[in-house]
């Protein structure tokens, strides 16, 4: 909150706001530290209606014990975090022997509830490095969103009955919701849970069950032992009527129907713990819990939470089911995830961000070795190539643009729930990922690793800044790099943003230049664009050819306008960023980029590796989107692609061509098409349509790519190539069943897809069916019997209706204009929603590309609108977009358009011209 917004106020608000918090302007969301818990005793008890079936309880009760010291005399208030929701009924303060000093009345118990603080106010002052024992009785909600203690619910089928979960998200700041404590993370102390609760449920929590004791009237309370001294937030408990596989130290628990299916994800969870234990030469176990535990449940605001002791994760995350969620793709899911939340076992719980504003310090450490350590694990994956497409290339986008941020912020300007929100995003994550793998190459692995180590050991149980990792890093940096570590880790760390490194070669072939400029998708967006960075290089010629030595042959020093090296003999090319296991992107100025593509066509692309190809073409993409190149250099270099078969550059590929593809009108999309079938013609002769049981795991992805890319755009005989396999008896492979089944509802096979939908039972695959038969270019029958039509839910016919376009984007103008004839049948099978009606449209918007097209939405809009309601508006914001997609589209892609009609020859040119404007 702001000083100006207290403008506002009404003066008596004001005055009754400073008198509580005694806070003159600005509220202070931070805690004292003077004040310190050590122990929580938490006992919950859950209200005998807590899982009535269609009606969980909404309220618990709860009572907790907080000892306590403060360092300092005069001591009168103590003020914790209490959200709004909690009530307390009785608060009473004990001394160290349990004799009562005070019972503090209701009056004394204030609070403000923006910070979501209490302060009790003492009628004597504590003295000062004396224990004392805080009390409260209380009672809360139990939360409908997935924060704080929260229900959740599935069917079980075999009972055919509705069963609740009851379970805990904390993180970031949600303990506050559950009981009243110190809800920062450098307030670590021990908890002590016990949780009350009806005869059918059972509970877990951090810890080992002590003891289970009965209260009567078939209740009983589980008593856990205590937690290793931690952060509130990493506090968990899920009470359920799940099964179990394993043991009292490691388990998995999930609804009885997935137990079964569980047996793949406790392989993995066996490994993965060991493994860092030795990794950071600190097993487990000694960080004082002995168990870990893995739940699932149905909702989750992510993917998967760490608790320590207590990893919960949405159901399919855990769940292999044969033959339906058993591909390789679902197993990396599970393999990831269970990589990831081990390591935040080290990184978070043991030791601990002092404050959210440097929260990458887990999650850049936890992404980084859910890649590497998944790698070491599961080299089939290969997930260290997959960091590049999936991490690094996500954090150079997000890192060019004003929405970006640093990775470590002040603490002082990290202090609202919403300020900690930002903090947990993209660059925490990605950014910070990359930049601990620049530095892990840098230093070289042996030397990170002691690091690591070193600093795990130093700070175990305890909280930290990014200076004591720093001050380790630095502790083993090699003695014979010419720049200290500070200026790269300031200009990463501190700094946004990432340079674009331009490197040109000189007429005589052996003088080669390198600047440096900060590299802005959009250079008038309000970003810095003077930064500079201090930037490690390598490089490579075709004279050397050495892709292994990752050692910088030089470091770019942020003061020095270029630099310039001299061959003693011609070079043909020169590669930059080898493996791109720096932060930054490579601008190669004519002609090497011709140059490279020359080289990429030969055998073996005259050795470039992998990654080099996939950060070329991601570059080159974000050059043309930040209108630094045209399209159709992009296009031009990737005419190599046609001899590429490799899954990464591919992956790059196909994200750059989405943005492109999308807005190309259906008259353009022949020339498209060709295309795309050129450059796709050896990895399409190499993989095929066709599986087999020894393919490697990134060619399965690559085939499921493919088909799907070309089969869409209708290349190659992709269609009549999957139908073909479609009729014979073979199943495919859970990797493969939407993309197959999708391909062959587009022509013939659409009945049986609808069939199979039909018949199914689990609703993992009711919806890849339906999914896939929503691909068949009939859309007038889909759409008239199935979307329209009775027997589907709402969620699902809005899948199905964006399905038919999304798949065939050379429909989109039939499909709406067979919606708006009578808009009011969709509205109708969509519950009579307007909101969700505009919804589809605007979505629909997202595809139109043609003057045409706009004019058919605004003539709809005119005539329609009032219908819709306030969710008229959705409508004119999509016509907004629209019009900007079309005035991209025109400004943009003209050349490309012209020169794949070129490209294509004269045969190709009857539909492509570009720029003419219907009005
Ligand atoms: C309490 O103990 C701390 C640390 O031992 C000491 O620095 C502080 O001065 C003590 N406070 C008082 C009021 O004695
Ligand atoms: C539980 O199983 C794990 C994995 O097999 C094993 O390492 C551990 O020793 C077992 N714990 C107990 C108490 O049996
Ligand atoms: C540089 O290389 C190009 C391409 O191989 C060649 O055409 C040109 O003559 C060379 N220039 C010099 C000065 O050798
Ligand atoms: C760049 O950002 C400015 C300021 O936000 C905006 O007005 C402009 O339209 C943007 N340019 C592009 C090409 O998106
Ligand atoms: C975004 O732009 C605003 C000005 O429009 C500027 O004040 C701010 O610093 C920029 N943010 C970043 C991260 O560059
Ligand atoms: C697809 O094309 C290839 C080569 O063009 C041909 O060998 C094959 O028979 C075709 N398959 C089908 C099902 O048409
Ligand atoms: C696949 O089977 C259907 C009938 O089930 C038939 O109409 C179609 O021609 C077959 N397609 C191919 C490519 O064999």
């Amino acid at each position: 909150m702001s000083c100006s917004w207290f403008g506002v106020w009404p003066l008596a608000a004001l005055i009754t706001l400073a008198w509580i918090g005694g806070c003159e302007c600005q509220i202070n969301y931070r805690l004292s530290t003077n004040l310190r818990p050590s122990l929580y005793s938490l006992s919950i008890s859950l209200r005998d209606n807590t899982i009535v079936p269609n009606s969980p309880a909404t309220k618990f009760d709860g009572e907790v014990s907080i000892t306590l010291q403060t360092s300092l005399a005069d001591v009168k208030e103590i003020t914790l975090h209490k959200d709004v929701t909690l009530t307390i009924i009785q608060c009473v303060l004990y001394d160290a022997a349990g004799k009562q000093v005070e019972e503090v009345n209701n009056a004394r118990l204030t609070s403000v509830e923006e910070a979501q603080q209490l302060t009790v106010g003492l009628n004597q002052a504590l003295t000062a490095n004396v224990t004392y024992t805080l009390f409260f009785k209380y009672f809360g909600n139990i939360q409908t969103d997935t924060v704080g203690l929260f229900s959740a619910s599935y069917i079980d089928e075999a009972a055919m009955q509705t069963k609740w979960v009851l379970l805990t998200q904390m993180q970031p700041i949600n303990a506050r919701l559950v009981f009243p404590c110190f809800d920062e993370p450098t307030f670590k102390a021990k908890f002590q849970l016990s949780i009350t609760r009806p005869d059918s449920l059972h509970a877990i929590s951090n810890t080992k069950l002590e003891k289970t004791t009965s209260e009567g009237n078939n209740r009983f309370t589980d008593h856990f032992e205590v937690t290793p001294i931690m952060s509130p937030y990493l506090l968990a408990f899920v009470v359920s009527e799940y099964q179990m596989r394993g043991n009292s130290t490691l388990s998995i628990h999930t609804r009885p129907a997935y137990n079964q299916y569980t047996e793949f994800s406790y392989s993995v969870a066996k490994r993965v713990l060991p493994a860092y234990g030795e990794l950071f030469q600190q097993p487990y176990q000694e960080l004082g819990n002995d168990v870990l535990q893995y739940a699932t449940t149905p909702r989750l605001s992510q993917i998967s939470a760490n608790n320590w002791g207590l990893i919960i994760a949405k159901d399919n995350v855990f769940v292999e089911q044969p033959g339906i969620t058993d591909g390789w793709l679902h197993k990396e899911l599970t393999i990831r995830n269970i990589v990831q939340e081990n390591a935040h076992m080290w990184f978070g719980n043991s030791v601990t961000c002092l404050w959210w504003s440097h929260i990458w310090l887990h999650e850049g450490f936890a992404r980084y070795y859910e890649y590497f350590m998944g790698h070491q694990l599961y080299p089939d994956y290969q997930l260290d190539q997959q960091f590049l497409v999936q991490t690094l290339h996500q954090a150079l986008l997000f890192d060019s643009q004003n929405i970006t941020q640093p990775m470590t912020s002040a603490q002082v300007n990290i202090n609202t729930p919403e300020d900690i929100n930002y903090k947990f995003e993209r660059i925490a994550f990605a950014k910070a990922a990359s930049v601990i793998r620049m530095l892990s190459i840098l230093m070289g692995e042996e030397n990170f690793k002691t690091a690591i180590r070193n600093f795990l050991k130093e700070y175990r149980l305890s909280t930290v800044t990014p200076p004591m990792l720093y001050v380790h890093l630095t502790e083993n940096w090699p003695k014979e790099q010419d720049v200290t570590l500070n200026s790269i880790y300031y200009d990463f760390n501190i700094k946004v943003g990432y340079p674009r490194i331009i490197v040109s070669l000189d007429e005589d072939n052996q003088t080669f230049r390198f600047k440096q400029t900060r590299f802005l998708l959009n250079s008038t967006d309000g970003s810095n664009p003077n930064l500079r960075y201090t930037t490690p290089i390598t490089w490579t010629t075709n004279l050397g050819r050495n892709f292994q030595n990752l050692t910088p042959n030089f470091y770019f020093e942020s003061d020095v306008p270029f630099y310039w090296g001299h061959m003693n003999q011609p070079i043909d090319w020169i590669i930059v960023n080898i493996k791109q296991a720096f932060y930054y992107r490579v601008h190669y100025q004519p002609p090497l980029l011709g140059r490279i593509q020359k080289a990429l066509i030969k055998a073996d692309h005259s050795e470039i590796p992998v990654e080099n190809r996939a950060a070329i073409i991601d570059d080159l993409f974000n050059f043309a989107l930040a209108e630094l190149i045209d399209y159709v250099e992009v296009f031009e270099f990737m005419e190599y692609m046609s001899t590429e078969t490799d899954y990464i550059p591919w992956y790059a590929a196909y994200v750059g061509l989405e943005k492109v593809a999308r807005r190309l009108t259906p008259q353009q999309l022949p020339n498209f098409k060709k295309y795309l079938s050129d450059i796709t013609e050896a990895v399409h002769a190499k993989l095929g349509v066709s599986w087999s049981a020894s393919d490697k795991v990134l060619d399965v992805y690559n085939r499921n790519q493919q088909v799907s890319w070309l089969c869409k755009y209708q290349t190659s005989n992709c269609t009549a190539q999957v139908l073909e396999k479609f009729n014979g008896s073979e199943k495919p492979s859970p990797d493969y069943r939407e993309t197959f089944y999708c391909a062959a509802a587009r022509t013939d096979g659409y009945d049986r897809v609808l069939e199979l939908y039909k018949k199914e039972t689990n609703y993992i695959d009711r919806e890849i069916y339906w999914r896939a038969a929503s691909c068949t270019r009939d859309y007038r029958t889909h759409y008239q019997n199935e979307i329209l039509g009775q027997g589907n839910s709402v969620d699902l016919k809005m899948v199905g209706l964006a399905q038919l376009y999304e798949q065939n984007p050379d429909l989109v103008t039939p499909i709406f204009q067979m919606v708006t004839e009578n808009i009011s049948q969709l509205n109708d099978a969509l519950g009579f929603n307007w909101a969700k009606t505009a919804q589809a449209l605007s979505d629909m918007a997202e595809y139109f590309t043609t003057r045409e097209q706009q004019q058919l939405f605004s003539n709809f809009y005119k005539q329609s609108h009032t219908s819709f309601g306030s969710s008229a508006e959705t409508l004119n914001q999509a016509l907004t977009k629209v019009e900007a997609n079309v005035q991209w589209a025109e400004q943009r892609l003209g050349k490309l358009v012209n020169f794949l009609a070129q490209r294509n020859g004269a045969g190709g040119l009857a539909l492509a011209s570009s720029l003419v404007l219907l009005k």
